[in-house]
């Protein structure tokens, strides 16, 4: 038998294995606990609106079919919403498909694609898995986008240029005036790629979406969007890209597979369009449960990333692999960032009061006996 790395594309090992963390059933049997907050993935915990759940309870007689390959009713919600062509939208099992859609259908072995550091993984992951050549540009010391030389490598051509803003995990964000800059100066020949899951939180800040500037974006673009975030429907998996133009879509198109999304995920994003006050009143809870956090958690000493996402970048001065196994123990589930030079971070999703409050309590806890 051949051994297995002689089957395997090379690329494959050197991708560390996504650090998804426990789920909330396996954190109660493994430390028989009833009461978890799970701080680890940015969900919503407020969850979809009611009515999305009451539609999704009338479609059971319809699971036998495939769903609907080009998702026309939430395609014609979203064309009409964002006000682009139906043809721009491309739909993804998640946004992060649509990342790895993309870069299986741009990246070539040893194109150079720029994205910041530290990031979402799978930015740099799906480069690596075809064999890009990923340059990374790292925050500075308060946590921020380092527009300066940001503008200066996304000057230089590249196959890709690829970032969230605002950005996971420090919720550093580029503010309109940067995010023209940095438009005005990006080499012609580099898509860009902006990721935009964190949108709905940050529009209650000094941000843009990149779809509001794109006369001044030259050459190719994709802006990513999901309904994990702040829709509340991460279970389900369903993201969307807006491309720059018809020809780009159908390029991406062809790698995508057929009914990559699926038929309740259609329906319940759709839904949740059609009540977006419930989940705009849960971005404003939100909003105010991260300042606060944000404030206790500087009252005591520690440095938190000014963020507009719904979760907090904090230094804890420790290793966070060994602080976040405490924080299990207790029953709180949160990230620790293991890329190196960072790995003294935990990044903490925004849960309800109660869970933001046990946080707070499992964290005081902890350093207490340290
Ligand atoms: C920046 C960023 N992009 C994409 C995603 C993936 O979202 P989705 O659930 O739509 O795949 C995440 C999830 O945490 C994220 O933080």
């Amino acid at each position: 038998m051949k051994p297995l790395e002689k089957i395997l594309r090379p690329e494959l090992m050197e991708i560390p294995p996504y650090n998804t963390g426990l789920g909330l059933n396996e954190v109660k049997s493994r430390y028989g606990i009833t009461a978890v907050a799970k701080l680890s993935s940015n969900e919503n915990p407020t969850g979809p609106a009611p009515q999305v759940l009451e539609c999704l309870s009338q479609t059971s007689s319809e699971l036998y079919l495939y769903p609907d390959s080009e998702a026309l009713l939430l395609r014609k919600a979203i064309a009409r919403r964002l006000n682009v062509s139906e043809k721009r939208i491309i739909f993804g099992n998640g946004s992060e498909e649509l990342i790895s859609i993309i870069c299986r259908s741009v990246v070539n072995p040893g194109d150079r694609v720029v994205t910041l550091y530290p990031s979402f993984p799978l930015h740099e992951d799906y480069t690596k898995l075809m064999g890009g050549s990923v340059e990374r540009l790292a925050i500075n010391d308060n946590l921020r986008i380092d527009l300066t030389k940001l503008i200066e490598r996304a000057a230089q051509p590249a196959k890709l240029l690829i970032f969230a803003n605002p950005m996971n995990p420090s919720g550093s964000w580029l503010n309109p005036e940067q995010l023209r800059q940095l438009f005005a100066a990006k080499h012609p020949e580099t898509m860009l790629v902006l990721d935009e899951a964190y949108h709905e939180y940050a529009v209650h800040g000094n941000y843009t979406s990149g779809l509001d500037l794109t006369e001044l974006i030259p050459g190719h673009w994709v802006v990513l969007r999901t309904f994990s975030k702040s829709w509340g429907l991460a279970g389900l998996r369903i993201g969307f890209g807006i491309c720059s133009s018809t020809e780009l879509c159908q390029a991406l198109d062809r790698t995508r597979t057929p009914f990559n999304t699926n038929q309740l995920a259609q329906i319940a994003a759709k839904a949740a369009l059609d009540h977006e006050d419930y989940m705009l009143h849960s971005v404003q809870q939100t909003i105010l449960q991260r300042e606060r956090l944000a404030k206790e958690l500087r009252s005591r000493g520690y440095q938190v990333g000014e963020s507009l996402g719904n979760f907090l970048f904090i230094n804890i001065d420790h290793s966070s692999i060994k602080f976040a196994e405490e924080l299990l123990k207790l029953g709180t589930i949160v990230k620790p960032w293991l890329q190196p030079g960072f790995d003294s971070f935990l990044r903490v999703s925004i849960g309800t009061p109660a869970e933001n409050e046990k946080f707070l309590v499992d964290l005081d806890q902890i350093e207490a006996f340290r």
